[in-house]
């Protein structure tokens, strides 16, 4: 196997915008260069400091990193509590801040104060504990959107129980698998949230699933958030607001031991079952509190969005723990962009000045696609800030973003990371970073990202290869929720004692990062791996293209050809002649080596839930199989049953 060709050249550099840099936490490159030699000079010594500044420790740590590769502790002996430092750490300053700005898909509204939330959040930390829960037991969270989905997760922190959020869209079957294989004591739900304009029916979801079989389950609480009648609950349901009416609106905070787990969250594997990624506490905390103030330069005036779900890890480190530790006020939104109309996420920056935005690649293609006259009939000026996250920018969308949402004013920050990694690790810092259009850019200080080829060896710079990060950082995952064996095999066994990230990259002259996408979606093409993020996004330059995902078809003569599925923007026709123009633009971008063998028109594409595009199943689509792969993260299965039609 040889390593991974880059074909993607990228050469815009957009300086921190002017005035920004004075006033950012972090102002310049030299302010970088020092805290990157501080952590090069003495890793333990700079974590230490860190830690000891930002959380509050009940009983310090004696010990700053154990490292047992692929195991790490850190903190030792130090005992600290998450909700503590998200609530009660900002009740001296910001008691009557807006902590929480709620709004309902039907456009209902809700704000919590630091105070109000931390008396919500004691209340259902005390019905916890008055259901029998401990620290160390888990709590599925299986809620829309609302106030209470952050309140639940930040309860079983203040008690040292390990939530588990399933994403609210997830089906029964989903649900039942990973409340089983996180053995789930209580799980707190509502009958329903709004999406679209209809019902997600959560209750009955729950209901299939407890039928089908979950044995540990012994509590399900029920928030009533769509029904207009009271819920006529089933036993052992309980309804939400009976069970919080009584309790008290104080809990103290159970000091727990740094490594103890916060939560697990399970992501899906390219194949087979979900992986439960276990996070620990202090580590996590220290990563997410630093950077949500280094990258977003959160600051006390923002009011910070980011669209999030808390079924994501996104949803976890930016939109609960890292922003609330920060004591900025957060903007939570339960439904669609779209609905009522295409203009709704503009509607709701300028009604609650948003001052940092955070989204993802596919949202804002998404938005090109419906026309730029929906942001501009909204005053954005509010905006100091943008965020992308969850997979490559391409370029184009990034301009896009840059110039119709950003007006040209605000620095963009693409920042790399995953669940596994609990926080961003490689990403701009607004006030000193160049930013390059496609590009996560650097590492974030004491971070070590390496492009590796396949004997483990740095490549040259501009060279493609695999993405592994060196040392422990401490937001890293602890393992695999019962299964050690597969966290090691998983993400140490690539090159024995380095965290592998599953992601191929390539790092240019400058040292700057740019991913090309998961190495599992890389094809070779007569001898080159390609990164087929660089095929699409060299697809979605062209000006009547929306979006396009682009996978490898064994091929007889060329051992694998290329297949483009192209999403066409409104009112372009497909034809014939525009295929044969694509493929010429792609030859034309980035070299006749990646011109799609076959191309396909399709009205959408099959993403997960998180927006990300499903290209294994599409590779059976293009091979013409019928997909015996776990489909039950997808979006829209009515978009796989439309690809084939098209097929035919
Ligand atoms: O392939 C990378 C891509 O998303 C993967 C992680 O996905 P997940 O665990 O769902 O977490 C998403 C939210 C952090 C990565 O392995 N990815 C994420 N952010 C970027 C990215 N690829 C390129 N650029 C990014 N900024």
């Amino acid at each position: 196997m040889t390593d991974i060709t880059s074909v993607l050249s990228e050469n815009r550099v957009f300086p921190p915008p002017a005035g920004f840099s004075e006033r950012a936490h972090l102002k310049s490159r030299d302010d970088y260069d020092k805290l990157c030699a501080e952590e090069r000079a003495n890793p333990e010594a700079y974590w230490s400091r860190l830690a000891t500044e930002e959380l509050h420790w009940n009983q310090p740590f004696h010990q700053t990193l154990e490292w047992k590769p692929p195991h790490a502790r850190w903190f030792i002996g130090g005992r600290c509590n998450l909700s503590y430092e998200c609530l009660d750490a900002n009740l001296d300053q910001h008691a009557d801040k807006c902590a929480l700005r709620f709004e309902g898909e039907p456009g209902d509204t809700r704000n919590l104060t630091y105070r109000e939330l931390h008396a919500e959040v004691c209340r259902v930390a005390n019905g916890l504990k008055a259901l029998g829960v401990t620290a160390g037991d888990r709590v599925g969270i299986y809620l829309p959107m609302v106030p209470e989905a952050v309140i639940a997760m930040l309860a079983c922190a203040r008690i040292g129980a390990v939530h588990s959020v399933v994403f609210g869209g997830f089906s029964a079957q989903a649900l039942q698998e990973r409340m089983n294989d996180a053995g789930a004591r209580v799980l707190l739900t509502a009958d329903g949230g709004w999406r679209k304009g209809a019902v997600v029916p959560l209750l009955a979801n729950v209901r299939a699933a407890m039928a089908a079989g979950i044995p540990s389950l012994k509590d399900v609480v029920v928030l009533r958030r769509v029904s207009p009648q009271p819920l006529e609950l089933e036993k052992p349901e309980v309804d939400w607001h009976t069970w919080v009416k009584t309790q008290g609106p104080e809990c103290p905070p159970f000091w727990v031991d740094s490594e103890h787990p916060l939560f697990i969250l399970y992501t899906s594997g390219s194949t087979g079952k979900p992986k439960g990624v276990l996070h620990a506490t202090a580590g996590f905390g220290l990563w997410t509190k630093l950077t949500s103030r280094w990258v977003f330069d959160l600051r006390d005036t923002d009011v910070y969005w980011c669209t999030a779900d808390v079924g994501w890890v996104t949803g976890h480190s930016y939109v609960t723990y890292g922003p609330l530790m920060n004591g900025v006020t957060v903007v939570m939104y339960e439904g669609a962009p779209t609905t009522p109309a295409p203009d709704r996420f503009w509607d709701i920056i300028e009604r609650h000045h948003v001052s940092i935005f955070y989204t993802a690649p596919t949202a804002i293609r998404s938005f090109m696609r419906l026309g730029e006259e929906h942001p501009m009939k909204h005053d954005l000026s509010s905006l100091r800030l943008l965020g992308s996250v969850g997979e490559p920018i391409n370029p184009q969308a990034w301009i896009w973003y840059r110039d119709t949402i950003g007006r040209g004013r605000c620095p963009i920050v693409d920042t790399w990371w995953q669940t596994e990694t609990g926080g961003i690790l490689i990403s701009p810092l607004p006030g000193l970073t160049p930013t390059k259009p496609g590009s996560a850019t650097l590492p974030l200080p004491g971070i070590h990202p390496e492009v590796l080829d396949t004997h483990g060896k740095p490549v040259p710079p501009g060279a493609g290869g695999k993405l592994f990060i060196t040392k422990p950082w401490p937001s890293m995952l602890r393992t695999i929720w019962g299964d050690d064996e597969r966290f090691t095999q998983t993400y140490f066994s690539e090159q024995p004692g380095l965290y592998f990230t599953g992601d191929g990259a390539r790092r240019d002259n400058d040292g700057y990062f740019w991913v090309v996408g998961r190495v599992d979606d890389v094809v070779n093409v007569a001898g080159h791996r390609l990164g087929t993020a660089e095929v699409e996004s060299a697809l979605v330059s062209h000006l009547n293209v929306a979006e396009a995902a682009v996978v490898g078809r064994p091929d007889e003569l060329k051992g694998t050809a290329l297949v483009a599925f192209v999403t066409l923007k409104q009112g372009v026709n497909a034809s014939d002649a525009l295929k044969a123009e694509l493929a010429m633009h792609v030859s034309r971008e980035i070299g006749a080596i990646a011109r799609p063998d076959e191309i396909r028109f399709s009205q959408a594409l099959p993403k997960t839930r998180s927006g990300k595009i499903m290209r294994r199943l599409l590779r059976d689509v293009a091979d013409g199989k019928v997909t015996t792969q776990d489909t039950t993260t997808l979006e829209d299965l009515s978009v796989l049953a439309a690809l084939r039609q098209e097929d035919e």
